[in-house]
């Protein structure tokens, strides 16, 4: 029987950070035993956003980087970059033409910014480009080209993949037949937002990331930054409240996480203890993987050489299906 399909991507929009990993990067890698899986990075999604092309290229080997150190085996999982695959763009083409202009109106993204730019009194599509707002196409057609039945992501794009499936099922009604399998989004409960150094969602836009791979002395600094209350060392202290347990959680295991609440709850231990006992724990964790990710980022060219393999397999299913596509809906 063939496996289901479990695809998703990543913007090379800059160091790939804890909350990408927990949110996306993990619960992808978890499925490749049981589902055939295709795993990218969304260039073409960061061009939105980074104009400058030796930072995009960085982070593009960055994020590769990111997912090889990680564990994904080339071998049996599809990884490449978006910009290689241009069957996405004839989908993207298409989708187009089932995608009401109102539903981009009601995109998260694309509404906060014209709420920012309302209350600046600034015109309200100030520094909208086109691809931002017709980004939910775009990553509909990354999934939807692949015949996607999961998207492993976090909370933040489920309005996206809503809006993917609502495409989807649009197509396969004007046809009267489903043309296109409609994705689900899979947001894993314990990590689907991961906090940031301020206590709101971790997010490259937000600057309050925690990069996967600092070297150790600039991972303990930005850890010594996590905002905390001004509670002295004596009091108790709540763990579920803090931003410090939250992130010391995704990297503990029950038996550690049970004692650093005794330590909690006991009082007698400041923000600087705790810290300390995160940085280490997540020291410990990453070293291997930060190890691992410095040898690939010093050999671009193996990289190049799995995406380009990447693109090719992942290209042979592509335009299978666009061809099937453009068949059904007249053009070829
Ligand atoms: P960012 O918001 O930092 O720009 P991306 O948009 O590139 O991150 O996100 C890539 C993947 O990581 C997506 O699946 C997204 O849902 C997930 N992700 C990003 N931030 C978090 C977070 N704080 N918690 C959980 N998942 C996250
Ligand atoms: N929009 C996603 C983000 O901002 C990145 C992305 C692009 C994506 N295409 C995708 C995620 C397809 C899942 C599936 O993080």
């Amino acid at each position: 029987m063939n496996k289901k399909i479990a695809c998703t991507g990543i913007k090379p929009t800059g160091a790939p950070h804890i909350g990408n990993y927990f949110g996306a990067i993990k619960p992808a890698l978890g499925l490749v035993k049981d589902y055939d899986a295709r795993y990218f990075i969304a260039d073409y999604h960061a061009l939105n956003a980074i104009k400058d092309p030796k930072k995009l290229k960085e982070a593009t080997y960055e994020i590769a980087a990111t997912w090889l150190a990680c564990g994904l085996d080339p071998e049996k999982v599809l990884l490449y970059r978006q910009s290689q695959v241009p069957e996405t763009f004839d989908l993207s083409t298409i989708l187009m033409a089932f995608t009401s202009k109102g539903l981009m109106n009601r995109a998260h993204a694309y509404k906060a910014i014209v709420q920012a730019n309302k209350e600046m009194n600034k015109d309200q599509d100030d520094g909208v480009n086109m691809g931002l707002f017709s980004y939910p196409v775009l990553m509909a057609a990354d999934v939807i080209l692949f015949d996607t039945d999961v998207v492993p992501v976090g909370q933040d794009q489920a309005q996206h993949l809503e809006m993917a499936a609502d495409i989807a099922q649009s197509v396969n009604h004007n046809y009267g037949k489903q043309l296109l399998t409609v994705p689900q989004p899979l947001i894993q409960k314990s990590t689907h937002s991961v906090i940031g150094l301020d206590g709101r969602k971790m997010s490259k836009s937000y600057n309050n990331t925690i990069p996967l791979f600092l070297e150790p002395k600039k991972l303990r600094k930005l850890i010594m930054k996590i905002v905390t209350n001004s509670q002295t060392v004596e009091e108790p202290k709540n763990p579920d409240t803090c931003n410090i347990f939250a992130t010391y959680k995704l990297f503990a295991s029950e038996k550690q996480q049970a004692e650093m609440r005794k330590k909690y709850k006991a009082g007698g231990m400041g923000w600087g203890y705790a810290k300390q006992a995160l940085f280490e724990l997540m020291d410990e964790t990453l070293t291997p993987y930060r190890e691992k990710f410095n040898t690939l980022m010093e050999n671009k060219d193996l990289i190049d050489k799995i995406l380009t393999e990447g693109s090719i397999k992942a290209r042979k299913i592509a335009s299978r299906k666009i061809l099937f596509l453009k068949k059904e809906i007249g053009v070829a």
